[in-house]
């Protein structure tokens, strides 16, 4: 069965890049971030004795870093390697100093980010707001001066603060302290939140302008998996809570769905591209938790979409939005640079819930979309190589989306009134009832 969908009405409701918000000016994570990070991939492997290669070790995070540069994802953009959970000795050094793993960290902490550094690249590194990491080791509670110094005496440039084993009525107070400390050691260190998600998880409303005034990322949500099923409930949370959630996004400051699972075990081809499109509507940091030495060349090529990865690090920073769902089809968008007069360019993703496997039409016109500029678009898809040319609003264009899979446009607004349509194969292809 195809599913035709002649007349999609949709609601669009623009968001204007107004920021009047008190946010974090600590001049980092003007873009999304993006780096390589363990946790979903590796865990909290520590059995180096049997699995050597894959277990939390500097070694894999040297191995990375040399991947992140020589198979080209530096180049693409990714420039965090950040280290998760499992980094650490159970207890703290007798002047109460956080110490790595001294079997599977042996150089230190410090001789890796010089590691990282040496390459181009930064470094990051995960602790726990509570009195333990979700795994067990030291958390920061009652250290977080002395631990805050701790990592920028180590080069740090990238902290990730998780949140079990504490309270998250304390975290109003705790996670503005610790950025305090951060900031007080004068090295500039991007501040990954998980303040929202447990106060979420305890019923607590969180102070979004808090969070926005003391972290340049934060966790909404569940920690991803690496499953379809895991994911659609992410976007789902972030399609059904975006009212709430996208106005907090902005420069410096950004929702962080979670990691990147692609070229994992548990997604699709079809779904993996989906995962690369929703995180670029949604402004979100893109942090790949793979196997760098074992993934798949078109699951390398979905992560280094260059013109996706360019609508993830729009300047504007404005997070989009779903802006239709009917019977398993999706449409979101997202307003990106150039603007002109009061006209944004967009990026429109197609997403395709439905499992009846064959692909789904979705057919709208532009001003459907939200796209009213009567000087029209240059627009063109992002996967695949199709370039339609320059359409006016009233244009109807047609794609074809294949179950659990996406196709995301681009759609650039036009300077000049076009007077005449440029000879375009794809614009006759695409447009023909
Ligand atoms: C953290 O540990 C201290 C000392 O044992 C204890 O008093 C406090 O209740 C613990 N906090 C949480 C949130 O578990
Ligand atoms: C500390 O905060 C001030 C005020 O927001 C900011 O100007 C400065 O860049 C911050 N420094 C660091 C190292 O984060
Ligand atoms: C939320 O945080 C802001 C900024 O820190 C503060 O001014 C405000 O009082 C807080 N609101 C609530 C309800 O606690």
């Amino acid at each position: 069965m195809i599913m035709k969908l002649h007349s999609v009405s949709v609601v669009v409701i623009l968001i204007l890049a107004v920021n009047l918000v008190n946010a974090l000016e600590n001049g980092l994570a003007r873009t999304p971030p993006m780096g390589w990070l363990s946790w979903e991939r590796f865990r909290c492997n520590t059995d180096c004795e049997n699995d050597p290669d894959n277990c939390i070790s500097e070694n894999l995070f040297r191995t990375m870093t040399d991947l992140v540069v020589s198979e080209g994802y530096a180049a693409a953009g990714y420039e965090y390697i950040n280290v998760d959970d499992c980094w650490l000795e159970k207890n703290r050094g007798p002047n109460n100093e956080l110490v790595a793993d001294r079997r599977r960290f042996p150089s230190g902490m410090r001789a890796l980010a010089d590691y990282v550094h040496a390459k181009g690249l930064k470094f990051g590194i995960y602790e726990d707001y509570g009195n333990y990491t979700c795994a067990g080791y030291p958390g920061i509670l009652g250290y977080s001066k002395q631990d805050a110094r701790q990592f920028a005496s180590w080069d740090v440039d990238y902290v990730k603060l998780d949140g079990c084993y504490s309270l998250p009525t304390d975290m109003d107070i705790g996670y503005p302290e610790f950025g305090r400390h951060l900031n007080g050691t004068g090295r500039a260190m991007v501040y990954s939140c998980s303040w929202p998600v447990y106060q979420i998880y305890a019923g607590i409303s969180p102070n979004f302008s808090s969070i926005i005034e003391h972290c340049n990322l934060w966790r909404n949500f569940d920690d991803i998996q690496d499953s379809w099923a895991s994911l659609e409930s992410i976007i789902d949370y972030y399609g059904n809570n975006q009212d709430y959630i996208i106005p907090n996004a902005g420069p410096g400051h950004w929702n962080d769905p979670d990691m990147l699972i692609i070229g994992n075990f548990g997604l699709s081809y079809e779904q993996s591209k989906t995962q690369m499109a929703l995180w670029a509507i949604l402004a979100a940091p893109l942090l790949m938790s793979v196997d760098l030495r074992s993934i798949r060349p078109e699951y390398k090529a979905i992560l280094q979409n260059k013109k996706i990865i360019a609508v993830d690090q729009d300047p504007l920073g404005i997070q989009g939005r779903r802006i239709y769902k009917h019977k398993g089809i999706e449409i979101w968008s997202r307003p990106i640079t150039p603007i002109y007069q009061t006209y944004y360019s967009y990026a429109v993703a197609f997403v395709n819930r439905r499992t009846d496997g064959t692909p789904s039409d979705v057919a709208v016109t532009l001003r459907e979309l939200g796209l009213q500029s009567p000087t029209g678009y240059r627009v063109e898809d992002l996967y695949e190589d199709v370039d339609y040319g320059i359409l006016s609003p009233s244009t109807k264009i047609k794609v074809k989306v294949n179950p659990s899979g996406v196709v995301i446009l681009r759609a650039d607004v036009q300077p000049e009134r076009f007077s005449k349509r440029p000879f375009n194969p794809y614009y006759y292809r695409y447009n023909q009832n």
